[in-house]
Parts: structure tokens; C-alpha cells; sequence
């Protein structure tokens, strides 16, 4: 017979049996039978397990190692691809994620964001208890990764990550209450506020770091300091979360949800945020329109042909692609259904003038910085996903001089700089080879 002992994780050894299923939430983290190996115990670790029951019997040990997460349990890759389903349409994203290279980009941040046994298991668990919670956090992922990337935010893993987990105190809220349809009474109202802080005691339950707590605390604040749980006003806001407080009022506002009224258009939620200009930050909200690409009627906007139109008549089926006149020639016409001509900015709205300077900032540039941040850190599957992008509309024989040559000057500049080590810019240089494949 096995003996089955209470064993504490820093006495772990590699080829225990774990004795036990360890669930979080309803969700099998790990199934009892499954022999203890390195990532095994770095995972326990993670998850702040402090000790769990082992069986110590020679015959039962077997070494043959088990896949222990999500990867087996689920497939990160259908369950993308079934949540892209329930949230994406054209009247809500625009053509965004018609483009390969974005959706090959997303795709590969959501997987590997699950990767993560602490992230995938907290979702099921909010997947399970209330479906549309679930999926109005990847559309908040979705649009709120997308709009990181363009707006230059810096750690767009982690704040992709924030993104999925942002709402996770309702795994604490009554799941009546969070399906409830109608209108609330004052205290269930008080009630579903909480989410926020829950969600900091569920952050600490599964030893997740510091850095997404701003994002689970006040994503309900406002600029103007009418959000809550604190009521603090727009100065003690992050970039961060003053553009997930966007991305969410959108999703919100436009997400189709079981048994309730009908949502809002895209046009009419954007209206609604332009309006709000004292509790939004406007520079997200503009960000946003030029992402999926919807401006409300009366915008103002500049062309890829350098001239500038209003916007005169939007289809709400079909936002993206608005009539427009010609300022300078009174011409009324449609943007082609092939986008040889299209909307690159917005210039203003009502009294809401867009304050970015009127060069227009190159995309490419934002995800060339992306690039070669993730190369220099030694992410080259990372680095490469930006790889469609930056080389979009280039000449194959243009990606030697244009990406490689300039990857090893700036790698060396770095260096120069004293932002990189000898060493450092040794092993980037290393990684150069593994760019060179994707060209030659
Ligand atoms: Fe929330
Ligand atoms: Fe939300």
C-alpha cells in the first residue's frame, strides 16, 4: 500500500506522486497521479500552494511525466477562435481583425497569456459561473491589447493580462445577482461595486504580482472622481487604466448580452464617450474611433489622399464606411469598398479637436519600438509577431536594408548608449540569425 503524507512544497521532490486533486475553483489544476517535475513545482510555487498530500510508494511512481495544465485540459487555440466568434463583428470592430497579421498577433497573446495556469484557470471559473462576464473580458482583451499597441503602451503582455483578468472579482459576486435582468436595488447595487476590491483578494489568492491591481481596483473610476470603489479623480490614474476604462464602457455598452435590452450601436457608444470628455480620456477615445474606424457624424477626419472631409452620413451596419464631403470641393462621395482611399485621422467633433500633432504618428514606427524591444530581450517568437506588420507594403529586396541592417545598427547603438552590455548586444546579435530565416 502507498503511504499518503501531508508534504510541504519546499520538500517536494522531483518524482513524488501528487496524492490528491488540487482544484481552483471548480477547475483541476492538477490531477492527482501526476509524478512532480521541475515546471510542476515552479507552478505550485506560483499558485502559493503551501503543502498538499503526496504518496510515497516506489511501485506507483512512474516516470513518465504528465502534462498538468490547461494545454491538455483545453484548447487554448478552439477556445480563441469560439470567443472570437461571440464578440467579433464588422459593426463593432470595424475590418480590424480582417487582417492576418493582427489576428495572428492577438492570437498569439491570448494563448500565451493562458499559458499561464493562474490566468486560464481564474477565467474558466468566471467562463463557468457567468458566460458573458467571460466573454466581455476577452472583448475587452481583444480591443484593449489592439488599442495599447497603437497608443504605445509599454508592457502590452501585462497589460493584455490586466486586461483578461481585470473584472475577476465577480468569481465573488452571487451569480443571480451578477445575471439579474431589470434594475437593481441599492444594496445589490453596492453589491456588484465590490467586484473591484474582491478582485484584489482573489488577485492575492492565486499569487498573482502587484502589478495588476490598479487595473482590478479602479477601472471604475472616473476623471471628473464620480467612479468608484474611491471616487479619486483623474491625477492618481494610470495611462493604463484610463484606456481600459474605455475599452470597457465600449465593450459594455455594445456587447450583445443574454435576456437584456438591446445594445447600443458602436456609433452611439462612441458619441456617448466623446461626450464624456470630463470622465474619459479623450486621447483613448479618439485612439479607439481610428482603431476600428467609426466617427459619428459631423467629424471631422483626414484622408490617405492628404485632403480632409466630413463626415456627412453613417450607416450603422456598416460605420466604416461613411459618406463624406470634400471640405475644400463640396463633393459628396463614398470611401471605395477597396479602401484605395480611407480614413487615417480624426481631426475633430463638435467642440473635440484632436490634439495630436498633425503629422501623422506612423504605426509602423510604434510597432517597430514593440520589435525591437522584445528582440532585445531575447523574445524572438515575441519580436516576430510585430515582423507582418513592420514589413507590410515593403519590397522583399527592402527587408535586408530596412529591418536587418537597421536591427543590428540600433542593437549596437543600444549598446554604444549603455543601455546594453558587450554582452548583451553579443547574444541580440546571436538572434539576428533567427530573423535572417524569415527573410531569406
Ligand atoms: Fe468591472
Ligand atoms: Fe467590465
Amino acid at each position: 500500500m502507498a503511504q499518503v503524507d501531508l508534504t510541504y512544497i519546499n520538500q517536494l521532490k522531483k518524482g513524488d506522486t501528487i496524492a490528491n486533486d488540487i482544484y481552483f475553483n471548480d477547475i483541476l489544476l492538477v490531477k492527482k497521479g501526476t509524478i512532480v517535475n521541475n515546471s510542476l513545482l515552479r507552478n505550485l510555487e506560483s499558485w502559493g500552494i503551501a503543502n498538499l498530500h503526496t504518496k510515497h510508494d516506489k511501485r506507483t511512481v512512474k516516470h513518465k511525466e504528465k502534462i498538468f495544465y490547461s494545454k491538455e485540459l483545453f484548447d487554448l487555440k478552439e477556445l480563441f477562435y469560439e470567443s472570437l466568434q461571440y464578440v467579433v463583428s464588422e459593426a463593432r470592430y470595424g475590418l480590424i481583425l480582417n487582417s492576418d497579421a493582427q489576428l495572428a498577433w492577438i492570437e498569439h497573446l491570448f494563448i500565451s497569456s493562458l499559458l499561464d495556469a493562474r490566468i486560464s484557470a481564474s477565467l474558466f471559473s468566471l467562463k463557468k459561473k457567468d458566460p458573458y462576464s467571460y466573454f466581455h473580458s476577452f472583448d475587452v482583451f481583444l480591443l484593449g491589447a489592439l488599442l495599447a499597441r497603437d497608443s504605445g503602451i509599454k508592457d502590452i503582455k501585462s497589460f493584455a493580462i490586466g486586461c483578461l483578468i481585470y473584472d475577476i472579482g465577480k468569481l465573488k459576486i452571487n451569480k443571480e445577482l451578477l445575471q439579474k435582468d431589470g434594475t437593481l436595488s441599492k444594496t445589490e447595487y453596492e453589491e456588484i461595486q465590490k467586484h473591484t476590491l474582491y478582485g484584489l483578494d482573489v488577485l492575492k489568492e492565486i499569487n498573482l504580482p502587484s502589478k495588476y491591481e490598479e487595473l482590478v481596483k479602479s477601472h471604475h473610476e472616473r476623471l471628473d472622481g464620480t467612479g468608484y470603489p474611491e471616487g479619486v479623480t483623474g491625477e492618481s490614474l494610470s495611462e493604463e487604466v484610463r484606456l481600459l476604462a474605455v475599452v470597457d464602457t465600449y465593450s459594455a455598452l455594445t456587447l450583445q448580452r443574454p435576456y437584456r435590452r438591446t445594445p447600443f450601436s458602436s456609433l452611439k457608444a462612441i458619441e456617448l464617450l466623446l461626450s464624456k470628455e470630463n470622465k474619459y480620456d479623450i486621447k483613448y477615445v479618439i485612439n479607439l474611433m481610428e482603431l476600428i474606424n467609426i466617427y459619428p457624424k459631423g467629424s471631422l477626419v483626414k484622408l490617405s489622399n492628404g485632403k480632409r472631409a466630413r463626415v456627412k452620413e453613417v450607416n450603422e451596419n456598416q460605420p466604416y464606411f461613411p459618406i463624406l464631403e470634400d471640405i475644400d470641393s463640396s463633393e459628396v462621395f463614398e470611401l471605395p469598398l477597396n479602401l484605395s482611399t480611407s480614413i487615417v485621422r480624426f481631426l475633430e467633433w463638435s467642440h473635440i479637436v484632436d490634439v495630436k500633432p498633425d503629422e501623422d504618428i506612423s504605426k509602423k514606427e510604434i510597432y517597430w519600438n514593440y520589435f525591437i524591444t522584445e528582440f532585445i530581450n531575447g523574445n524572438v517568437d515575441e519580436a516576430m509577431t510585430y515582423f507582418p506588420m513592420i514589413t507590410e507594403g515593403m519590397l522583399s529586396n527592402n527587408i535586408f536594408i530596412d529591418v536587418i541592417i537597421r536591427l543590428i545598427k540600433e542593437v549596437e547603438t543600444k549598446r554604444i548608449e549603455g543601455q546594453l552590455s558587450i554582452g548583451e548586444e553579443h547574444d541580440a546579435l546571436l538572434n539576428v540569425k533567427d530573423i535572417l530565416k524569415h527573410v531569406i
